[in-house]
Parts: structure tokens; sequence; C-alpha cells
């Protein structure tokens, strides 16, 4: 059968694609907006009938009915990483969670540690060859689809034909619907002062010819906003964003002076606007790769200079980051902070950034603390965390000593909190 025949042959409506899903499978969904919204829809349309179905994935965006502590025992959402759609549930216990390092995840898929029996994602029309690229989230889910009983598509035009290891051909799938509506846009955080001041500070410590993975979250997007007049830049990352984007068309990042992949701009998933999707269609300087692959710490850290920005809920006087719960509460996940930390820290002349507001809840309460809340998970470890960074400075981590480590911290807390950070450091033996 020649490709059009067999995607002909593969054509069906959403109704009828889910049920390649089988009781008790595991369906594994790409990150972010590869999600595929008819699929997801017409799972949760049908879900009573089913039984023990598992949804997992990194960053769910829209809130489908089968998220429902009702209807748990037919399907059921297993989280990598919680979002807004998913964090309540997450909250209450009725939506499970699997931790992980993401640029672990593909491999404990291909080990059968976290099973794949369906895939379900958005991709690309077909190109000439048979090939369709799953551009909006390579990440496991490539990984996945090597290991499935059946893989389940949305095809839908909007969605960009990339280039790197993001592609599967049809011979691979097992049925496909198609959609034509726009992919999922998801703007830039709003921005406030701290958050300036923030991105103000980590911008003084950026060379021309830095290598960026810029992370989730308010403040990493405030940094890339203060780099437009940077050279020389390049992009290896997990997510893209419209920030990159930002500093792509403004001359910023060439990939030019990158000595890993050069030329290139590098990541995992895209998470932005239809401007976004369209620069990767087709794009000769952008690859979407697997996240085992992005987010190697070996791979990553042999870019020179690789700088790695992200944020942290809290962070104690050692310098452990509760980045992903507050206390016992899940918020988010591990993602790729540890990963590019620990890249960065392999890179040679990298630097690792780990920013966050001083304060939180209309600063009553301070963000460095003498011990991190009861229960919280810790995404950065004391051994890996390299630079620190509030709207009240910098602290360098690396390479000093416990008592050193506080000093620099509470340097940097709101003033407000210094005194009794200091107190309790004393009474912790940290000065
Ligand atoms: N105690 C109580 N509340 C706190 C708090 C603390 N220590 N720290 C933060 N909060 C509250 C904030 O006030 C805010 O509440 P609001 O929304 O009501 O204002 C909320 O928690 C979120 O905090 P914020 O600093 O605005 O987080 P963010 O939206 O910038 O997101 C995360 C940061 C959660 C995304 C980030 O910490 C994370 O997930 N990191 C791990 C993953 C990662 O880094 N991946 C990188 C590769 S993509």
């Amino acid at each position: 059968m020649n490709h059009l025949s067999l995607y002909q042959s593969r054509r069906m409506a959403a109704a009828d694609a889910v049920r390649q899903v089988r009781n008790g499978d595991m369906v594994i969904v790409p990150t972010g907006v590869g999600e595929p919204p008819s699929l997801l829809t017409a799972l949760s349309e049908q879900r009573h009938g089913f039984l023990d179905v598992k949804v997992a994935q990194i960053l769910a965006m829209r809130k489908y009915a089968y998220i429902d502590p009702e209807t748990t025992q037919h399907v059921r959402h297993v989280a990598l990483f919680f979002g807004g759609a998913t964090r309540a549930g997450g909250q209450a216990g009725w939506i499970d969670f699997i931790p992980n390092y993401f640029s672990e995840i593909p491999a404990q898929i291909a080990r059968g540690l976290i099973p794949a029996d369906v895939v379900f994602s958005m991709a690309s029309p077909m190109d000439a060859d048979g090939w369709l690229a799953l551009s909006l989230g390579a990440d496991y889910t490539m990984a996945a689809v090597a290991k499935a009983r059946a893989v389940v598509l949305e095809v839908n035009p909007n969605v960009p034909f990339a280039h790197g290891n993001c592609r599967i051909h049809i011979s691979q799938v097992a049925a496909l619907v198609e959609s034509s509506e726009p992919v999922l846009e998801v703007g830039l955080p709003k921005i406030g002062p701290v958050q300036e001041a923030i991105g103000r500070y980590v911008a003084e410590h950026i060379d021309d010819g830095s290598t960026l993975q810029i992370g989730y979250g308010g403040i990493p997007d405030a940094v890339v906003m203060q780099l437009a007049h940077k050279h020389d830049l390049g992009v290896h990352t997990e997510m893209l964003g419209d920030g990159i984007l930002t500093l792509i068309e403004a001359g910023a990042v060439n990939n030019s002076r990158k000595n890993y992949l050069p030329g290139k701009t590098i990541a995992t998933f895209a998470l932005g606007s239809q401007k976004l999707y369209r620069h990767m269609d087709r794009n000769p300087a952008l690859e979407m790769h697997p996240v085992d692959f992005t987010n190697d710490p070996v791979l990553a850290g042999q870019n020179d200079k690789l700088v790695a920005i992200n944020a942290t809920l809290q962070i104690d006087l050692l310098g452990q980051c509760g980045s992903e719960s507050l206390g016992h509460a899940p918020f988010s996940g591990t993602g790729g902070q540890s990963d590019f930390v620990r890249a960065a820290n392999r890179s040679r002349d990298g630097k690792a950034f780990i920013v966050l507001p001083s304060t939180a809840k209309g600063d009553s309460i301070s963000r460095i603390v003498p011990s991190l809340s009861p229960g919280t998970h810790v995404s950065t470890s004391k051994n890996d965390i390299h630079y620190v960074v509030t709207e009240h400075g910098v602290a360098r981590l690396r390479g000093k000593s416990a008592k050193q480590r506080a000093q620099e911290l509470i340097a940097i807390a709101h003033p407000d909190f210094r005194g009794e950070l200091m107190a309790q450091a004393r009474s912790l033996r940290l000065l």
C-alpha cells in the first residue's frame, strides 16, 4: 500500500480512534500543547465504558472531562508534572504522580518501568514520503511510540513539520483523526518589577556567546527580556517559547558560537504563540528532539558557557531548592530543572541560575528559609546548586561551605527577614 492509501485506511472519527485503548492501558500524551484535544475529548465522552485506564502526561493544558474525581476508576490522569488543569486534583490526592527527571522518562518507558500501551499525540500533516512530525512534544513521546501497541494521532495542518528526531512514519500509526483548530496558544507570564530586577541581575552574568536553557515560570522569561542586546547567543533548551523567538528575531540568538550542534536551536517541546509554531515549520535552523537527548546533562553540557535559568518556590540555607511543592502539596514537578543545573555544572564556563522572588504572599513570608517546610519536595540538591538570584542580588554557592552559603543567602533575602534568618542560622550552627 502506498503512503496515501495507508493514511486513508487509518483515518477515522475520534470516537472510533479511541477504541484502540483497552481496559488497564496506560496512554502516553506529550507535554503541553502536543496533547490532542479531539482524542482526549472523545476518551472523556466514552470514559464510563473503560476500566482502569491511565493517561500520563507532563503539563496537561486543558481540564478535560476525564480529569474528574468521580470517574477515576474508569479513566484517570497520572501527572508527570502538575499544572493548572491538574494541580487541585494532585493536592486533593485523586490525581497521582510519578516523580521523575524529565531526561529519564524515555528510559523508564523503554525499560517498561512506566508502561506505554497507547500514544495519543498531535501531529503535522504527512509529507510525500509518509512522515509526520510530533514537533510540539518529542519529549518522551518518541520513546512511547517505539514501545506502544497503538499510536493514535490527531493530524492538524497548524502543527509544524519540524526537523530533528521528532518524526514518525505512517506505517507506525494505528489510527488517526484530522482536526484544523489553531494549536493552543500560551502567552508569556506577567512580569513585574521584582521579576525585572532578577532578570537584570542574571543578564549581567551572561556573556556573549553563551548557550541558553530557559526554564518554566515568570522569572526565566523576565531574564530573556534583558538579553536582546547580547550577541551570538545559542539555544539548547527543553521548552521553546516566545521569549526565545524574540531573541532570535532581535538577532541576539544566532547559534554561531555553539560548539555542540552549531547553527541550530535545540528543544524538546514548544509552548507559545501561532507565530512560534509557524517559525518551527521546516526551519533548518531549529530541531526538536526527544528529552533524553536535549536534557541529558552530559550531552547538553558539551555546550561551553551553558547558562541554565530555572525558578524555585523556596530555598533553605544550604541551597536545597523546593521548586515543585508547597510543603506536602504538589505544585509542579522537577521537569528539566535538575537536568540542566547538572548540564551547566558540566559545561566549561557554564552557569546554573536558580531564581526566585525573596518573599511570597504579599511580603509576609520569606522564601529563603532555615529549613524547607515539612514535606517539601527537593528538586535541586545542595550538591548541584550554583547561583541563586533574588531581587536583592546574586549568591554564588558552588564550592562554598555551609556557613558561607548561609551568609550569601541571607544577604539576598528580603531585608525584613535578614535579622530573623541570622538568629535561626546561629541556632542551627550555620553562622
Ligand atoms: N510559600 C507559600 N507560597 C508560595 C511560596 C512559598 N514559599 N513560593 C511561592 N508561593 C506561591 C506564590 O505566591 C504564587 O502564588 P500566586 O500565584 O497566588 O501569586 C505561587 O506560589 C507560584 O509562585 P511563583 O513564584 O509565581 O511561581 P511561578 O509561576 O514563577 O512558577 C514554578 C515557578 C513552579 C514553575 C517553578 O518553581 C517550577 O516548577 N520549577 C521546577 C520545574 C522547572 O524548573 N523546570 C525547568 C524546565 S521547564
